[in-house]
């Protein structure tokens, strides 16, 4: 059949409550014109995040039942253990309470000050967990990932000749390379199996350890599966059983690719990187067997973990961005192409090139989209990143929106009603105003600040 369809039938559903152009421009001058300030009772249809916001199935709401709260050996971390080592074969398995813990936990025991950590590109926790304990992270994207237009069908690679260069230059203060896999940054661009694989081999060279950041796995080893040479006939479970066979740990957000509302671990292979990790996890997140979940949020990772590599799902996940971007590009709409696992990027300082960077394209087609069908993107330009340490402001590399696509939760109209906000905002572009901030905090301004639309 040509048609893919949702492969799961709907059992218990949350209304949408519907509102109008006038009530949704009331909500956005009592938010400041923030979409994070909207609460989500407002809104319509909600593509602030794909994290923590999937439906779980029927199989892991009974999985919740099953859980066990023990504090120490508790039932739902061997199934939890058993379920993260069927795909990941990594010798320890450390759960969190969600990704940036795992984190926090790895670059409190390898980072420091003087360290330089490279990525392909790393999350902004990522990051902030880095520079937290004085050490640089740096980010060596594939040059192909700068040209929006471009359907290369691995935009998340790493540059490996600019990692060498690094590495032979200043590998002394390397303690580990990085790989976030799919890139985030680009709306989920994978990183194929051979470039997983020479970073390995590169990091292994120079006696570093490789950390995959595998929040999107099942996205990206779809993404392998269907695009890259002699990968087809190979099923995504040994797909990703290949890439994380030649990484020496990873960080995960549980709250990604494991369908769970929240949740996340480390795992490491080696036995006194472990130990020290386990020693911090007791004072930050907790015992071992429980890290900082429930013993039920354990069980419904499990559960989460064995649906996610259904290659039906993952299919039809990748289908909706594809089919909401070729539906835009027919129309013109400037877009990042290809389309990511988890988000569609609308291209704003292409759409909006009357609207200079400092009046904030990204943000003035967000607070559109919100405005004309109640559907919530997130900016990813100057507010997000424009303000200066010093408290300046510069322009940012893109001016982009994320439409980030919950997983299972919404449906093919829900999609079509998205293409139908965004092309209605499209025909009206000319008239879209920038926005300029009258209120913002010294750091993450863009969860916080308020703007005031400007009038010409
Ligand atoms: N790494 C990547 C690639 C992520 O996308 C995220 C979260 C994290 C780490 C941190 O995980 O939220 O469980 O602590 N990304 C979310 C997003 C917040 O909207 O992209 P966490």
């Amino acid at each position: 059949m040509r048609t893919i369809i949702e492969p799961f039938r709907i059992k218990s559903v949350e209304p949408i409550r519907m509102t109008t152009r006038a009530e949704r421009q009331a909500v956005l001058t009592s938010a400041g014109y923030n979409l994070f300030r909207v609460r989500a009772e407002d809104v319509i249809i909600d593509l602030l995040t794909d994290s923590g916001v999937a439906a779980m199935s029927g199989e892991q709401w009974a999985a919740l039942m099953r859980g066990d709260e023990s504090y120490a050996g508790s039932a739902s971390f061997e199934r939890f253990d058993a379920a993260v080592k069927r795909l990941m074969p990594f010798k320890h398995v450390i759960p969190t309470h969600q990704g940036r813990a795992a984190e926090a936990i790895l670059f409190a025991l390898v980072g420091g000050g003087g360290k330089i950590i490279p990525s392909n590109t790393h999350f902004d926790t990522t990051r902030a967990n880095i520079e937290a304990t004085g050490a640089e992270a740096v980010d060596l994207i594939c040059a192909e990932a700068g040209d929006a237009s471009s359907d290369a069908p691995f935009k998340g690679n790493m540059d490996l000749e600019r990692l060498a260069a690094l590495l032979e230059a200043d590998g002394a203060r390397v303690p580990c390379i990085m790989m976030t896999i799919t890139n985030n940054a680009g709306g989920g661009q994978p990183a194929s199996l051979g470039n997983i694989k020479r970073v390995a081999a590169l990091a292994h060279r120079y006696g570093k350890l490789f950390i995959i950041d595998g929040c999107r796995f099942a996205e990206n080893a779809w993404f392998i599966k269907q695009r890259e040479e002699g990968q087809r006939d190979r099923t995504v479970v040994e797909i990703v059983n290949d890439i994380f066979a030649c990484a020496d740990g990873m960080t995960m957000s549980a709250k990604k690719d494991a369908f769970a509302n929240i949740g996340g671990w480390l795992a490491l292979n080696d036995d006194a990187l472990a130990e020290e990790a386990r020693t911090r996890l007791i004072l930050t997140e907790g015992f071992p067997t429980y890290g900082g979940l429930a013993g039920r949020d354990l069980d419904a990772i499990a559960q989460g973990l064995s649906e996610i590599v259904d290659e039906d799902y993952l299919r039809y996940r990748v289908r909706v961005n594809e089919y909401v971007l070729e539906r835009l590009i027919a129309e013109g709409v400037p877009v990042v192409r290809p389309a990511g696992g988890h988000a569609v990027f609308l291209d704003a300082g292409v759409m909006l090139p009357h609207v200079p960077p400092l009046h904030y394209p990204g943000q003035a087609l967000a607070v559109a989209l919100y405005e004309e069908g109640g559907v919530r993107g997130c900016e990813i330009g100057t507010v997000m990143f424009g303000r200066q340490p010093d408290g300046s402001e510069r322009p940012a590399r893109r001016e982009l929106v994320r439409l980030a696509m919950p997983r299972r939760v919404y449906t093919q109209s829900h999609a079509d009603y998205v293409v139908e906000t965004i092309l209605a905002v499209h025909q009206r572009r000319s008239e879209l105003r920038g926005l300029r901030i009258v209120r913002q905090p010294r750091a993450l301004r863009h969860f916080t600040a308020a703007f005031s639309p400007l009038l010409s």
